[in-house]
């Protein structure tokens, strides 16, 4: 049956209670636990979700998470608890259906890479054993040990891993022995991580999420998310220009009410409220189908529009400026957004525009006026909507003309989404104004200038390519060849990205692929060069700041700059979820001069 829109409440993130806090940073345990979370309107059956919340407060689990509030330059140690476990401390097998044609992280297969990928292992009612969990902070300047690297997994401490399953992921052992020799400590106990986040980075939105080998599409469409907002230091603004950038004084929580983060991610329900994924490997190995692909692992596009944890919410805006600190959280769909009047009629111009004030990494250069919003998978953008000059009871709608499939240059290739359902994503309902609006109108603004990096040390040439072998036919990241030619490689191929510590690189990235891929890199905000296979255009004024993740159109070149400043083994790949479980990911290496 169809789900009714725009009876629930949009919910904000709660702020993540630390568990301790001193001038040595904020300390937090934050578990992954399974929870029941009414996803649909109340009228509908609840839904069995994956949620992070602090570990000594049960009430804060949540999809998404409770939001991590950092400032720049102050350390955060999170010990991430993997609690995927019921009451008696038993394992919870996978909320949706694993497929064990992929490699992934499967404790059972040991952690020898290809060996994990064996048919012959899955069960006719497919993996039911302990899962294995790993969290990245999309964007953060981290250490390699504290990355979320997605070989150093973990299971629950649960009392009934079965005997000969691997606890760990080899990168993790590896990690342990780097991260004790260095530090001197141990970090693993058993089923949790402790990791540092220094934090010295711009003021952006970050992310944390799963990052398991070959699961994280199941985690994070289970719920494994959240947002992480960095404040503060030379690259934020002064509190009380932006909206929300003052906590409400009157307000005991310290909640911002003008500031909201949208996590906006498609899903598709069972009739029992479930959470329905239609893929689950090759029929003959354990799976179903009912996706559609060219090759490998299909891409999956639900039929309902979730923001922050909810169906279609409805939120009640006051007449004044609103900061909205926005993420793309889907598996496989790009978003084109803006504001209609309308719930269904898509009229050439939006009624009200976005003035985007930041991207990835921080702050624009200049506040950039956006009738329509591209938000690339995994990216967030920031924005300020000026709603003070609507009458009291104006419905406004944020709504989608993004393709509901692949996408290709235009961002806008048929089919566009349904307006009555994917091209629906938030109801806006003006109410009055309860006090003054202090902020600076967003046209006014003016911003701190992202950091320019000097000219590249070298210049690195890096493919997208359908692999079009017997292996494998989904596609792949690799390298370009002296002819020009595509050299497709998969997740355990020998490193092939050797980065100087302390240099500067351009990565080219040629995408032989026929749809657009959104690429990221750990560990750095690049700068986006330009685009055109042999004559740069420059990117346009919304890319000009910083980025972590960027549109690779097809049958272009995607040129990114950026700094590498920490040693270690880090990932790069594609954030379209189901490319990046289906060896769309390649790990990369930062090495001491002279290494
Ligand atoms: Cu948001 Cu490597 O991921």
């Amino acid at each position: 049956g169809a789900v009714p829109k725009y009876v629930t409440p949009l919910a904000v993130p709660q702020v993540m209670p630390p568990v301790a806090t001193g001038a040595g940073g904020d300390e937090y345990t934050i578990g992954l636990r399974q929870i029941r979370q009414q996803v649909l309107p109340a009228s509908l059956p609840a839904t069995a979700v994956w949620a992070f919340g602090s570990a000594a407060h049960p009430g804060t689990f949540r999809w998404p998470a409770p939001t991590v509030e950092a400032r720049v330059d102050r350390p955060v140690r999170i010990t991430w608890r993997n609690q995927l476990v019921d009451a008696d401390g038993r394992h919870l097998p996978h909320l949706l259906p694993v497929d064990p044609t992929l490699h992934w992280a499967n404790p059972a297969g040991g952690t020898e890479g290809r060996d994990s990928r064996s048919a012959a292992r899955a069960t006719p009612q497919g993996y039911a054993g302990p899962v294995p969990i790993v969290v990245h902070l999309h964007g953060g300047h981290n250490r390699e040990e504290f990355d979320g690297y997605p070989d150093a997994w973990y299971l629950p401490d649960a009392r009934d891993i079965p005997a000969g399953y691997a606890r760990i992921g080899t990168s993790y052992q590896e990690f342990e022995a780097r991260f004790t020799e260095r530090a001197g400590g141990a970090r693993w106990s058993p089923g949790a991580a402790r990791f540092e986040y220094g934090n010295d980075q711009r003021a952006t939105a970050l992310w944390y999420h799963d990052h398991c080998l070959g699961l994280t599409r199941l985690s994070i469409y289970a719920g494994a998310a959240g947002f992480y907002l960095l404040r503060g230091g030379d690259a934020d603004l002064p509190p009380g220009v932006l909206p929300g950038s003052v906590p409400d004084p009157d307000d005991p929580a310290g909640a911002r009410p003008h500031e909201i983060p949208l996590l906006i991610q498609d899903r598709s329900f069972r009739a029992d409220g479930h959470l329905h994924y239609p893929y689950a490997g090759p029929e003959g190995a354990g799976g179903s189908r009912d996706g559609t692909s060219a090759g490998g692992h299909p891409m999956v596009f639900g039929d309902t529009m979730v923001v922050n944890g909810a169906t279609w919410p409805v939120l009640p805006v006051q007449r004044r400026r609103y900061r909205f600190r926005l993420l793309n959280g889907c598996n496989s769909r790009f978003l084109l957004v803006s504001i209609a009047a309308h719930p269904t009629a898509r009229p050439a111009r939006p009624v009200l525009p976005f003035w985007q004030v930041g991207s990835d990494g921080g702050f624009l250069p200049a506040p950039v006026e956006q009738g329509r919003l591209p938000l690339t998978i995994g990216s967030r953008v920031d924005v300020v909507v000026d709603f003070s000059d609507l009458p009291v009871g104006t419905e406004l709608y944020l709504v989608n003309e993004g393709p509901d499939g692949p996408a290709g240059h235009s961002g806008q290739e048929p089919p566009v989404a349904d307006p009555r359902t994917t091209g629906q994503i938030l109801k806006f309902v003006v109410v009055e104004r309860t006090g003054p609006d202090r902020s600076v109108p967003p046209e006014q603004v003016t911003l701190p200038a992202p950091p320019r990096l000097g000219p590249a040390d070298r210049v690195r040439r890096l493919s997208l390519q359908h692999a079009g072998t017997a292996g494998h036919s989904g596609p792949l990241l690799g390298v370009v060849d002296e002819r020009g030619r595509g050299v497709p490689l998969p997740w355990d191929a020998p490193v092939t990205e050797v980065v100087g510590l302390g240099t500067t690189e351009v990565w080219e990235l040629h995408n032989f692929t026929g749809e657009t891929h959104p690429i990221h890199l750990h560990q750095v905000q690049f700068e986006v060069v330009g685009r055109g296979r042999s004559h740069n255009q420059p990117p346009g004024p919304a890319e000009r700041g910083l980025h972590d993740t960027v549109a690779v159109f097809p049958g272009s070149v995607t040129r990114i700059k950026a700094r590498f400043d920490l040693p270690g083994r880090y990932a790069w790949h594609c954030h379209i979820l189901e490319h990046e479980d289906d060896e769309m990911m390649r790990p990369y290496v930062v090495v001491p001069a002279g290494a």
